[in-house]
């Protein structure tokens, strides 16, 4: 796989339809580097990275080094969810340590459109995140710049809730609203389950956040968990 700066080859990536993105908030922080090395084996399209101020959302989150670290360390692209007030202050250091995607709520952003562009002129490629009750419509001045939107499937902040149904339709919405662009990347996080997650890739979704209901559930082991969701998502199982 190849992974250039700003660029994503999506055909290349393991000739799915589908990637998956590995939650790493969800992994043991005790254990971090052999989950790591896990997931490279494993071959994961993406890492998960979640940052939170305790203000956008009630909960600390992960930070700027954590990341360096992580890109030191593997060449998996990682993709950094901002939940932050004001992201434009960080934008440059997540840059530095590595972001390949970034992607930001609108909510959080004074001039969303200057971010946009601020996260692009940084060689990262842009993304707009949409909390539930935020809508597609927020999308339509800023959708030619990105490369990626990610659909909140529960409201962000806290690992392991339950989805919201009606995502599958803010999903589908959004697949009509990019059929010219057939790379467009459309990301779920939040409710992301063995169960869900086909009828998230039906409804148009093609990057999936794995987290606490998947290839981090307790007590299983990562790789074989990605490979039993890979199975269930190419209808194997
Ligand atoms: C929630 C986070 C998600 C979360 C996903 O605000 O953005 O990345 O960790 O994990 P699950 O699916 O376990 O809730
Ligand atoms: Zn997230």
């Amino acid at each position: 796989m190849s992974y250039g700066k700003g660029t994503l080859d999506l055909n290349n990536m393991q000739k799915r339809p589908y990637s998956l993105s590995a939650s790493i908030i969800c992994a043991n922080p005790l254990n971090l580097e052999s989950e790591i090395a896990k997931l490279k084996n494993a071959r994961i399209d993406y890492i998960h990275f979640d940052v939170m101020d305790g203000l956008f959302v009630p909960r600390l989150g992960l930070f700027p080094e954590m990341l360096a670290s992580i890109t030191g360390a593997s060449k998996i692209p990682v993709d950094v969810h901002l939940m932050i007030q004001n992201p434009d202050n960080y934008v440059d250091l997540f840059a530095a340590a590595g972001a390949k995607i970034i992607s930001v709520h609108p909510e959080a952003c004074l001039h969303l459109h200057r971010t946009i562009q601020h996260i692009k002129s940084c060689g990262v490629l842009a993304s707009v995140a949409l909390n539930p009750a935020t809508s597609l419509n927020s999308l339509e001045y800023v959708l030619d710049d990105l490369t990626m939107v990610l659909i909140m499937g529960i409201n962000p902040g806290i690992v392991g809730h339950k989805l919201i149904p009606q995502t599958y339709n803010k999903i589908s919405q959004l697949k009509n609203m990019v059929k010219s662009r057939p790379n467009f990347l459309i990301q779920v996080d939040g409710g992301v389950t063995f169960d869900s997650g086909p009828k998230m890739i039906n409804a148009g979704a093609n990057v999936l956040v794995c987290g606490s209901s998947t290839i981090f559930k307790d007590g299983i082991n990562v790789n074989k968990s990605i490979v039993k969701f890979r199975r269930i998502l190419d209808g194997e199982i």
